[in-house]
Protein backbone atom coordinates (compact mmCIF):
# COMPACT_ATOMS: atom_id res chain seq x y z
CA UNK A 1 0.00 0.00 0.00
CA UNK A 2 1.05 3.50 -0.77
CA UNK A 3 2.43 5.43 2.20
CA UNK A 4 1.88 8.71 2.18
CA UNK A 5 3.89 11.59 4.34
CA UNK A 6 3.04 12.46 7.96
CA UNK A 7 0.67 15.15 8.43
CA UNK A 8 2.44 18.84 8.21
CA UNK A 9 5.32 17.53 6.91
CA UNK A 10 6.57 17.71 2.97
CA UNK A 11 8.46 16.78 0.69
CA UNK A 12 11.26 19.10 -1.00
CA UNK A 13 11.99 17.45 -4.16
CA UNK A 14 13.80 17.86 -7.63
CA UNK A 15 13.01 21.43 -8.93
CA UNK A 16 11.90 23.13 -5.55
CA UNK A 17 14.89 21.83 -3.79
CA UNK A 18 17.06 23.84 -6.30
CA UNK A 19 15.05 26.99 -5.20
CA UNK A 20 15.79 26.03 -1.51
CA UNK A 21 19.66 25.53 -2.39
CA UNK A 22 19.72 29.21 -4.14
CA UNK A 23 17.77 30.94 -0.84
CA UNK A 24 20.03 29.36 1.41
CA UNK A 25 22.95 29.92 -0.42
CA UNK A 26 22.05 33.39 -0.42
CA UNK A 27 21.28 34.07 3.51
CA UNK A 28 24.18 31.79 4.53
CA UNK A 29 26.56 34.13 2.40
CA UNK A 30 25.25 37.09 3.73
CA UNK A 31 25.69 35.92 7.36
CA UNK A 32 28.92 35.80 6.48
CA UNK A 33 29.68 38.94 4.86
CA UNK A 34 28.35 40.13 8.67
CA UNK A 35 30.75 37.80 10.37
CA UNK A 36 28.63 34.82 11.17
CA UNK A 37 29.79 31.75 11.74
CA UNK A 38 27.72 28.35 10.84
CA UNK A 39 26.79 26.32 14.05
CA UNK A 40 24.77 22.46 13.28
CA UNK A 41 23.52 21.36 16.28
CA UNK A 42 21.63 17.76 16.87
CA UNK A 43 17.99 18.01 16.32
CA UNK A 44 17.36 16.37 18.96
CA UNK A 45 17.65 17.73 22.63
CA UNK A 46 16.82 17.08 26.09
CA UNK A 47 13.54 17.93 26.39
CA UNK A 48 14.18 19.89 29.66
CA UNK A 49 16.05 22.37 27.62
CA UNK A 50 13.38 23.61 25.94
CA UNK A 51 10.66 23.73 29.23
CA UNK A 52 13.75 25.61 30.77
CA UNK A 53 14.49 28.48 27.55
CA UNK A 54 11.02 29.03 25.44
CA UNK A 55 9.35 28.31 28.94
CA UNK A 56 6.67 26.36 30.58
CA UNK A 57 3.93 29.03 29.65
CA UNK A 58 5.05 28.94 25.34
CA UNK A 59 2.56 27.27 23.45
CA UNK A 60 5.22 25.22 22.36
CA UNK A 61 6.31 23.51 25.54
CA UNK A 62 2.35 23.40 26.34
CA UNK A 63 1.56 21.53 23.81
CA UNK A 64 3.75 21.60 20.35
CA UNK A 65 6.82 19.27 21.20
CA UNK A 66 7.54 16.29 19.41
CA UNK A 67 8.76 14.55 22.59
CA UNK A 68 9.52 10.81 23.26
CA UNK A 69 11.57 8.73 26.22
CA UNK A 70 14.74 7.18 23.93
CA UNK A 71 15.99 3.66 24.81
CA UNK A 72 17.70 4.85 27.91
CA UNK A 73 14.64 6.45 29.55
CA UNK A 74 15.55 10.10 28.60
CA UNK A 75 13.10 12.34 27.98
CA UNK A 76 14.25 13.78 24.04
CA UNK A 77 12.79 16.42 21.94
CA UNK A 78 13.29 17.34 18.34
CA UNK A 79 13.90 20.90 18.32
CA UNK A 80 11.24 23.12 17.92
CA UNK A 81 13.62 25.90 17.27
CA UNK A 82 17.55 26.97 17.59
CA UNK A 83 17.83 29.54 19.82
CA UNK A 84 18.43 27.16 22.95
CA UNK A 85 20.75 24.80 21.50
CA UNK A 86 22.76 27.35 20.16
CA UNK A 87 23.04 29.03 23.15
CA UNK A 88 23.67 25.30 25.02
CA UNK A 89 26.74 24.94 22.38
CA UNK A 90 28.04 27.89 23.45
CA UNK A 91 27.56 27.14 27.11
CA UNK A 92 29.17 23.21 26.85
CA UNK A 93 32.34 24.93 24.55
CA UNK A 94 32.97 27.54 27.37
CA UNK A 95 33.23 29.73 23.81
CA UNK A 96 32.12 32.38 25.68
CA UNK A 97 35.66 32.24 28.20
CA UNK A 98 37.81 32.09 25.52
CA UNK A 99 36.27 34.32 22.10
CA UNK A 100 36.07 37.99 21.24
CA UNK A 101 32.67 38.83 22.11
CA UNK A 102 30.00 38.72 20.59
CA UNK A 103 29.95 35.26 19.84
CA UNK A 104 28.40 35.07 16.11
CA UNK A 105 26.63 32.13 14.71
CA UNK A 106 23.91 31.47 12.16
CA UNK A 107 21.93 28.07 11.21
CA UNK A 108 19.85 26.94 9.53
CA UNK A 109 17.91 22.77 9.27
CA UNK A 110 14.42 21.27 10.27
CA UNK A 111 12.79 22.28 12.94
CA UNK A 112 9.71 20.54 14.57
CA UNK A 113 6.14 22.08 16.07
CA UNK A 114 3.09 20.15 16.34
CA UNK A 115 1.03 22.77 15.40
CA UNK A 116 -2.27 22.46 13.05
CA UNK A 117 -1.30 22.47 9.71
CA UNK A 118 -2.38 25.36 7.60
CA UNK A 119 -1.05 27.85 4.67
CA UNK A 120 2.58 28.17 5.85
CA UNK A 121 2.47 26.18 8.97
CA UNK A 122 4.16 23.01 9.01
CA UNK A 123 5.07 20.59 11.52
CA UNK A 124 8.38 19.84 10.00
CA UNK A 125 9.86 23.33 8.59
CA UNK A 126 13.35 24.50 8.25
CA UNK A 127 14.87 28.01 10.00
CA UNK A 128 17.22 29.46 8.65
CA UNK A 129 18.69 31.97 11.79
CA UNK A 130 21.34 33.97 13.83
CA UNK A 131 22.73 34.60 16.81
CA UNK A 132 24.72 37.49 18.08
CA UNK A 133 25.75 36.35 22.00
CA UNK A 134 28.02 37.96 24.49
CA UNK A 135 27.68 41.78 24.45
CA UNK A 136 24.86 43.85 25.39
CA UNK A 137 24.53 46.57 23.64
CA UNK A 138 21.77 48.38 21.22
CA UNK A 139 24.13 48.09 18.20
CA UNK A 140 23.52 44.24 18.49
CA UNK A 141 20.38 44.26 18.04
CA UNK A 142 20.44 47.08 15.41
CA UNK A 143 22.84 44.46 13.34
CA UNK A 144 20.63 41.82 13.78
CA UNK A 145 17.37 43.48 12.78
CA UNK A 146 19.60 45.28 9.80
CA UNK A 147 20.79 41.88 8.45
CA UNK A 148 17.48 40.49 8.71
CA UNK A 149 16.20 43.21 6.62
CA UNK A 150 18.59 42.61 4.17
CA UNK A 151 18.38 38.81 3.85
CA UNK A 152 14.82 39.81 2.63
CA UNK A 153 16.05 42.51 0.38
CA UNK A 154 18.50 40.35 -1.30
CA UNK A 155 16.08 37.45 -1.73
CA UNK A 156 13.67 40.42 -3.29
CA UNK A 157 11.33 41.44 -1.08
CA UNK A 158 9.82 45.36 -1.29
CA UNK A 159 7.35 45.96 0.72
CA UNK A 160 8.55 44.60 4.13
CA UNK A 161 6.76 45.64 7.15
CA UNK A 162 9.30 45.05 9.98
CA UNK A 163 7.38 45.51 13.39
CA UNK A 164 8.94 46.21 16.34
CA UNK A 165 8.53 46.59 20.21
CA UNK A 166 10.45 46.37 23.26
CA UNK A 167 9.39 44.50 26.30
CA UNK A 168 11.78 45.93 28.88
CA UNK A 169 14.32 45.04 30.90
CA UNK A 170 13.16 42.79 34.38
CA UNK A 171 11.69 45.50 36.11
CA UNK A 172 9.57 47.36 33.25
CA UNK A 173 8.00 43.77 32.54
CA UNK A 174 7.33 42.98 36.33
CA UNK A 175 5.44 46.65 36.41
CA UNK A 176 3.25 45.89 33.06
CA UNK A 177 2.51 42.05 33.84
CA UNK A 178 1.21 43.75 37.05
CA UNK A 179 -1.03 46.22 35.04
CA UNK A 180 -1.67 44.06 32.45
CA UNK A 181 -3.17 41.67 35.04
CA UNK A 182 -5.41 44.28 36.94
CA UNK A 183 -6.95 45.55 33.80
CA UNK A 184 -7.81 42.47 32.21
CA UNK A 185 -9.36 40.47 35.44
CA UNK A 186 -12.42 42.85 34.91
CA UNK A 187 -13.10 41.76 31.04
CA UNK A 188 -10.77 38.04 30.80
CA UNK A 189 -13.96 35.77 31.43
CA UNK A 190 -15.69 37.31 28.57
CA UNK A 191 -13.07 36.78 26.89
CA UNK A 192 -11.45 33.77 24.18
CA UNK A 193 -10.55 30.46 26.25
CA UNK A 194 -6.53 30.95 24.93
CA UNK A 195 -6.52 34.70 26.41
CA UNK A 196 -8.22 32.61 29.51
CA UNK A 197 -5.39 30.08 29.51
CA UNK A 198 -2.65 32.84 28.83
CA UNK A 199 -4.03 35.05 31.93
CA UNK A 200 -2.86 32.67 33.87
CA UNK A 201 0.37 31.57 32.59
CA UNK A 202 1.39 34.85 30.84
CA UNK A 203 -0.50 37.66 30.46
CA UNK A 204 1.24 39.82 27.76
CA UNK A 205 0.72 37.08 25.40
CA UNK A 206 -3.04 38.42 25.61
CA UNK A 207 -2.34 41.29 23.80
CA UNK A 208 -0.99 38.60 21.24
CA UNK A 209 -4.67 37.79 20.07
CA UNK A 210 -5.93 37.61 17.25
CA UNK A 211 -9.91 36.91 17.51
CA UNK A 212 -12.08 39.86 16.53
CA UNK A 213 -14.33 39.96 19.83
CA UNK A 214 -11.01 39.78 22.07
CA UNK A 215 -10.02 43.59 20.39
CA UNK A 216 -12.56 45.85 22.01
CA UNK A 217 -10.69 44.62 25.38
CA UNK A 218 -7.22 44.44 24.17
CA UNK A 219 -7.33 47.77 22.35
CA UNK A 220 -7.82 49.70 25.81
CA UNK A 221 -5.08 47.88 27.67
CA UNK A 222 -2.36 50.08 29.48
CA UNK A 223 0.73 50.41 26.80
CA UNK A 224 4.12 48.92 28.04
CA UNK A 225 5.37 52.24 26.93
CA UNK A 226 4.49 53.78 30.55
CA UNK A 227 6.24 51.25 32.23
CA UNK A 228 9.32 51.14 31.13
CA UNK A 229 12.60 51.77 33.12
CA UNK A 230 14.49 54.82 31.95
CA UNK A 231 17.61 52.27 30.83
CA UNK A 232 15.00 50.26 28.93
CA UNK A 233 13.68 53.32 27.09
CA UNK A 234 17.14 54.69 26.46
CA UNK A 235 18.16 50.67 25.07
CA UNK A 236 15.08 50.79 22.81
CA UNK A 237 15.55 54.26 21.47
CA UNK A 238 18.93 53.52 20.29
CA UNK A 239 18.28 50.48 18.39
CA UNK A 240 15.30 53.01 16.63
CA UNK A 241 18.04 56.00 16.09
CA UNK A 242 20.34 53.20 14.55
CA UNK A 243 17.88 51.59 12.14
CA UNK A 244 16.83 55.33 11.12
CA UNK A 245 20.43 56.03 10.56
CA UNK A 246 20.40 52.99 7.99
CA UNK A 247 17.07 54.33 6.75
CA UNK A 248 15.43 50.99 7.39
CA UNK A 249 11.09 51.91 7.94
CA UNK A 250 9.66 49.86 10.64
CA UNK A 251 6.46 50.25 12.64
CA UNK A 252 6.44 50.15 15.96
CA UNK A 253 3.78 47.99 17.46
CA UNK A 254 3.20 48.04 21.52
CA UNK A 255 0.97 44.83 21.24
CA UNK A 256 4.18 43.10 20.28
CA UNK A 257 5.30 40.09 22.65
CA UNK A 258 6.25 36.98 21.04
CA UNK A 259 5.66 33.62 21.95
CA UNK A 260 8.23 32.45 23.50
CA UNK A 261 9.31 32.71 27.26
CA UNK A 262 12.90 34.14 26.97
CA UNK A 263 12.67 37.26 25.67
CA UNK A 264 13.39 40.86 27.53
CA UNK A 265 13.99 44.21 26.00
CA UNK A 266 13.58 44.48 22.36
CA UNK A 267 11.47 42.22 20.03
CA UNK A 268 10.54 42.06 16.21
CA UNK A 269 8.93 40.37 13.51
CA UNK A 270 9.09 41.11 9.62
CA UNK A 271 5.78 40.01 7.64
CA UNK A 272 5.15 40.93 3.85
CA UNK A 273 2.00 41.54 3.13
CA UNK A 274 0.62 40.69 -0.83
CA UNK A 275 -1.62 42.57 -2.71
CA UNK A 276 -5.05 41.63 -1.56
CA UNK A 277 -3.07 43.03 2.25
CA UNK A 278 -2.77 39.50 3.55
CA UNK A 279 0.05 37.72 4.99
CA UNK A 280 1.26 33.89 5.44
CA UNK A 281 2.17 34.82 9.08
CA UNK A 282 5.98 36.17 9.66
CA UNK A 283 7.93 35.44 7.44
CA UNK A 284 11.23 35.58 9.99
CA UNK A 285 11.06 37.31 13.91
CA UNK A 286 13.31 37.21 16.69
CA UNK A 287 14.18 39.75 19.62
CA UNK A 288 17.25 40.20 22.52
CA UNK A 289 16.85 37.58 25.62
CA UNK A 290 19.13 38.81 28.88
CA UNK A 291 18.80 35.50 30.89
CA UNK A 292 18.87 32.61 28.84
CA UNK A 293 22.97 32.09 28.79
CA UNK A 294 22.73 32.10 32.21
CA UNK A 295 19.43 29.94 33.01
CA UNK A 296 21.51 27.42 30.95
CA UNK A 297 24.42 27.18 32.58
CA UNK A 298 26.86 29.64 31.14
CA UNK A 299 27.53 33.18 32.31
CA UNK A 300 25.26 36.46 32.69
CA UNK A 301 25.76 37.06 29.16
CA UNK A 302 22.71 39.08 26.51
CA UNK A 303 22.14 37.26 23.49
CA UNK A 304 20.24 38.83 20.36
CA UNK A 305 18.85 36.49 17.60
CA UNK A 306 16.18 35.85 14.38
CA UNK A 307 14.88 33.26 12.40
CA UNK A 308 13.48 33.06 8.98
CA UNK A 309 11.39 30.11 8.14
CA UNK A 310 12.59 29.14 4.66
CA UNK A 311 9.02 27.54 3.58
CA UNK A 312 7.22 30.66 3.91
CA UNK A 313 10.18 32.66 2.38
CA UNK A 314 9.89 29.78 -0.50
CA UNK A 315 6.04 30.20 -0.82
CA UNK A 316 5.95 33.96 -0.88
CA UNK A 317 8.94 34.28 -3.14
CA UNK A 318 7.33 31.92 -5.59
CA UNK A 319 3.93 33.37 -4.95
CA UNK A 320 4.84 36.94 -6.09
CA UNK A 321 6.81 35.56 -8.96
CA UNK A 322 10.16 36.88 -7.02
CA UNK A 323 11.99 33.61 -7.63
CA UNK A 324 12.67 31.94 -11.29
CA UNK A 325 11.60 28.97 -12.52
CA UNK A 326 15.00 27.02 -11.18
CA UNK A 327 15.27 23.61 -13.04
CA UNK A 328 17.47 20.65 -12.96
CA UNK A 329 20.12 20.60 -15.70
CA UNK A 330 23.15 18.56 -17.39
CA UNK A 331 26.19 19.30 -19.08
CA UNK A 332 26.24 16.04 -21.08
CA UNK A 333 23.20 13.35 -21.76
CA UNK A 334 25.27 10.00 -23.29
CA UNK A 335 23.11 7.89 -25.73
CA UNK A 336 24.53 4.46 -26.98
CA UNK A 337 22.67 3.73 -30.39
CA UNK A 338 22.03 0.59 -29.83
CA UNK A 339 23.26 -1.87 -26.66
CA UNK A 340 26.36 -3.10 -28.44
CA UNK A 341 27.87 0.63 -27.01
CA UNK A 342 26.45 0.74 -23.45
CA UNK A 343 29.76 -0.22 -22.31
CA UNK A 344 31.41 2.57 -23.90
CA UNK A 345 28.76 5.25 -23.53
CA UNK A 346 29.28 4.43 -19.35
CA UNK A 347 33.15 4.62 -19.70
CA UNK A 348 32.84 8.02 -21.36
CA UNK A 349 30.09 9.19 -19.35
CA UNK A 350 32.49 8.29 -16.50
CA UNK A 351 35.18 10.28 -18.36
CA UNK A 352 33.18 13.56 -18.65
CA UNK A 353 32.15 13.05 -14.57
CA UNK A 354 35.39 12.83 -13.87
CA UNK A 355 36.23 16.27 -15.75
CA UNK A 356 33.34 17.64 -13.17
CA UNK A 357 30.75 17.96 -16.24
CA UNK A 358 27.11 17.22 -15.00
CA UNK A 359 26.66 14.17 -16.70
CA UNK A 360 24.26 11.26 -17.48
CA UNK A 361 23.54 8.36 -20.12
CA UNK A 362 20.50 6.53 -21.34
CA UNK A 363 20.44 3.23 -19.05
CA UNK A 364 17.16 1.99 -20.66
CA UNK A 365 17.28 0.36 -24.54
CA UNK A 366 15.73 3.16 -26.72
CA UNK A 367 15.52 4.24 -29.93
CA UNK A 368 18.30 7.04 -30.68
CA UNK A 369 14.83 9.96 -31.23
CA UNK A 370 13.77 9.14 -28.00
CA UNK A 371 16.78 9.53 -26.42
CA UNK A 372 16.68 13.07 -27.71
CA UNK A 373 13.74 12.96 -25.83
CA UNK A 374 14.98 12.67 -22.49
CA UNK A 375 18.29 15.06 -23.34
CA UNK A 376 15.49 17.48 -24.02
CA UNK A 377 13.59 16.69 -20.92
CA UNK A 378 16.98 16.79 -18.70
CA UNK A 379 17.67 19.91 -19.76
CA UNK A 380 21.07 18.60 -21.36
CA UNK A 381 23.40 21.00 -22.96
CA UNK A 382 24.99 18.55 -24.95
CA UNK A 383 24.01 15.06 -26.17
CA UNK A 384 26.57 12.98 -26.95
CA UNK A 385 26.09 9.86 -29.35
CA UNK A 386 27.85 7.13 -29.87
CA UNK A 387 27.48 4.22 -32.52
CA UNK A 388 29.03 1.50 -33.83
CA UNK A 389 31.05 4.45 -36.27
CA UNK A 390 32.40 5.74 -33.10
CA UNK A 391 33.34 2.93 -31.85
CA UNK A 392 35.52 1.82 -34.25
CA UNK A 393 36.99 5.44 -34.54
CA UNK A 394 37.41 6.16 -31.13
CA UNK A 395 35.24 9.04 -31.34
CA UNK A 396 31.92 10.71 -30.10
CA UNK A 397 29.55 13.13 -31.85
CA UNK A 398 28.49 15.95 -29.71
CA UNK A 399 25.47 17.54 -30.62
CA UNK A 400 24.70 21.30 -28.90
CA UNK A 401 20.82 20.82 -28.07
CA UNK A 402 20.04 24.66 -28.42
CA UNK A 403 21.75 25.26 -31.66
CA UNK A 404 21.78 21.68 -33.20
CA UNK A 405 25.25 21.96 -34.61
CA UNK A 406 27.42 18.74 -33.84
CA UNK A 407 30.76 17.50 -34.37
CA UNK A 408 32.84 14.24 -34.06
CA UNK A 409 35.40 14.03 -31.38
CA UNK A 410 37.96 11.80 -31.39
CA UNK A 411 38.27 10.75 -27.70
CA UNK A 412 41.76 12.17 -27.17
CA UNK A 413 40.34 15.83 -27.86
CA UNK A 414 37.38 15.03 -25.92
CA UNK A 415 38.65 17.07 -22.53
CA UNK A 416 39.93 19.81 -24.54
CA UNK A 417 37.22 20.23 -26.95
CA UNK A 418 34.28 19.97 -23.95
CA UNK A 419 36.35 22.74 -22.13
CA UNK A 420 36.01 24.77 -25.50
CA UNK A 421 32.42 24.33 -25.58
CA UNK A 422 31.75 25.79 -22.18
CA UNK A 423 34.30 28.38 -22.64
CA UNK A 424 32.07 29.69 -25.45
CA UNK A 425 28.87 29.24 -23.44
CA UNK A 426 30.00 31.34 -20.83
CA UNK A 427 31.52 33.91 -23.21
CA UNK A 428 27.94 33.79 -24.97
CA UNK A 429 26.52 34.49 -21.60
CA UNK A 430 28.35 37.42 -20.58
CA UNK A 431 27.62 38.50 -23.86
CA UNK A 432 23.94 38.37 -23.12
CA UNK A 433 24.44 39.49 -19.37
CA UNK A 434 26.30 43.06 -21.03
CA UNK A 435 23.63 43.47 -23.66
CA UNK A 436 21.00 43.56 -21.00
CA UNK A 437 22.86 45.68 -19.08
P1 LIG B 1 9.52 31.89 15.98
O1 LIG B 1 8.78 33.15 15.79
O2 LIG B 1 8.89 30.84 16.79
O3 LIG B 1 10.92 32.29 16.61
O4 LIG B 1 9.89 31.26 14.57
C1 LIG B 1 10.64 31.98 13.61
C2 LIG B 1 10.06 31.81 12.22
O5 LIG B 1 9.92 30.42 11.91
C3 LIG B 1 8.65 32.35 12.07
O6 LIG B 1 8.66 33.74 11.83
C4 LIG B 1 8.14 31.58 10.87
O7 LIG B 1 8.59 32.14 9.67
C5 LIG B 1 8.82 30.24 11.04
N1 LIG B 1 7.88 29.26 11.62
C6 LIG B 1 7.52 29.12 12.90
N2 LIG B 1 6.63 28.10 13.04
C7 LIG B 1 6.43 27.59 11.81
C8 LIG B 1 5.65 26.52 11.27
N3 LIG B 1 4.89 25.75 12.05
N4 LIG B 1 5.70 26.28 9.94
C9 LIG B 1 6.47 27.05 9.12
N5 LIG B 1 7.24 28.06 9.58
C10 LIG B 1 7.23 28.34 10.89
C11 LIG B 1 11.89 31.41 16.92
O8 LIG B 1 11.91 30.26 16.58
C12 LIG B 1 13.05 32.05 17.64
N6 LIG B 1 14.04 31.01 17.93
C13 LIG B 1 13.66 33.19 16.85
C14 LIG B 1 14.82 33.80 17.56
C15 LIG B 1 16.12 33.56 17.32
N7 LIG B 1 14.75 34.62 18.59
C16 LIG B 1 15.98 34.91 18.99
N8 LIG B 1 16.82 34.26 18.24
Amino acid sequence: MEQIAVKGTHDIIENEALSYQEIELLLRSIAEVYGYNEYRTPIIEHSELFTRSVGESSDIVRKEMYSFQDKGGRSITLRPEFTASIVRSIVNSKLYATSDLPIKAYYMGPTFRYERPQAGRYRQFNQFGVESIGVRSPFVDAEVITLGYNCLRALGFEHIVLKINTLGDDGSKEAYKTAIKEYFSNCIDKMCDDCQERYKLNPLRILDCKIEEDQQYIKNAPKMEKYLSEDALKYYNKVIELLDELQIPYEKDDTLVRGLDYYSDVVFEFHYFNAEGKSIGALGAGGHYDKLVNELGGGKLDGVGLAFGEERLYSVLKEEKLIPDYHTQLDFFVMPITENEKTQAYIITDFLRNLGFRSDMCFIEKSIKSQFKTAERKNSLFAVIIGENEIQTNAVIIKNMKTQNQQTVYLKDLEETADKLFDEIEKEEAHHHDEKE
